[in-house]
């Protein structure tokens, strides 16, 4: 039986690399985008999601999210490394949104509602439309089998953040909402920098889909181009990180990843704005913010090319 999932994206290039990932691999059955900001406003990101779904088959509805954080203003969209356009400026036409198709939160609980214990989401954006889901149907905490996130960082591997020395973009980007979806009592599994930044899709891999890959394979070498330049320039990496895709190899392949257990939480306020911490599983500290935590997981270690083979095989062979 495939897997049904929903995924909360902000495509984005890594994002649309993780949607076609998830199209691909039998052993997902995608039924449903809710669209977050980030990479892009949400007028872009779910035109962008609409234009993959029309442009790749893929059969599942779009619904737009929120548009801003619970409380802090919203960041101007990460355009420096995802374009204009949030795909890469790869001289795509995507059209105008016609219908925004509807309220991603109301989406995302009538669809748990109606599938108790069979939904995982797969949030690889800001995860505001999931704090917000919580906040109007507390129930969906026990309907969702799994949630499991792009998002955050312990620091392991000297990943501590990518937007402050201590901070992901999905995280800082609603550290409220992430907060609030970490302490929620669904069981879910942090995929951060720890992990994202070890799995590196170098040129010769990205050569080989443009080879090999079909129209899927030439789309994702266009959009990617302004994405390997931003990782050139700014991490001085040949190749880039592959962070929303190993999210959507963990739901396929979790026995890649190395785990730790514990309660996660997220700072919202000071200098250390955004950062991620998990408080190990059997510990006891005294402090109330501390205390009745869920037991979540995050992952420190990855077979990073196992993820990259899978996602190579799951494109070309699949
Ligand atoms: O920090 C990486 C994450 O931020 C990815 O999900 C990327 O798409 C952006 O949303
Ligand atoms: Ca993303």
């Amino acid at each position: 039986m495939p897997q049904k999932i929903i995924i909360d994206t902000d495509p984005g290039i890594d994002d649309a690399m993780a949607l076609l990932f998830a199209h691909r691999a039998p052993s997902i059955d995608l039924v449903g985008i809710t669209t977050t900001y980030g990479n892009a406003t949400i007028e872009q990101t779910t035109r962008n999601a609409r234009y993959l779904v029309d442009r790749f088959g893929l059969s599942c509805p779009v619904h737009m999210g929120s548009g801003r954080p619970l409380f802090a203003d919203p960041e101007p969209p990460a355009d420096f490394v995802h374009g204009s356009d949030g795909l890469g400026e790869a001289g795509l036409v995507i059209p105008e949104l016609v219908d925004d198709g509807g309220d991603a939160v109301a989406f995302l609980i009538d669809t748990l509602r109606a599938s108790p214990g069979e939904i995982t989401i797969v949030a690889v954006g800001r995860m505001t439309n999931l704090a917000l889901a919580l906040s109007r149907a507390p129930d969906v905490a026990s309907l969702a089998k799994a949630v499991v996130i792009m998002g955050g960082a312990l620091g392991r591997g000297g990943f501590g953040g990518n937007v402050t020395p201590c901070a992901e973009a999905n995280i800082i980007g609603d550290p409220h909402a992430a907060d609030r979806v970490l302490r929620a009592s669904w069981p879910v599994t942090m995929v951060g920098l720890d992990v994202t930044m070890k799995t590196v899709m170098t040129p010769p891999r990205v050569d080989e889909l443009k080879r090999r890959g079909g129209e899927t394979g030439e789309f994702l070498h266009a959009i990617s181009r302004f994405y390997q330049a931003f990782y050139t320039n700014n991490h001085g990496l040949e190749g880039f990180a592959v962070h929303d895709s190993s999210a959507v190899a963990y739901v396929l392949a979790p026995e890649l990843f190395t785990l730790e257990a514990g309660g996660l939480r997220v700072v919202t306020e000071g200098i250390a704005y955004g950062q991620t911490l998990l408080a190990p599983a059997g510990k006891r500290y005294h402090l109330p913010v501390w205390q009745g935590l869920a037991e979540q997981s995050a992952c420190v270690d990855v077979d990073s090319d196992g993820v990259l083979d899978l996602y190579m095989s799951t494109l070309l062979d699949g």
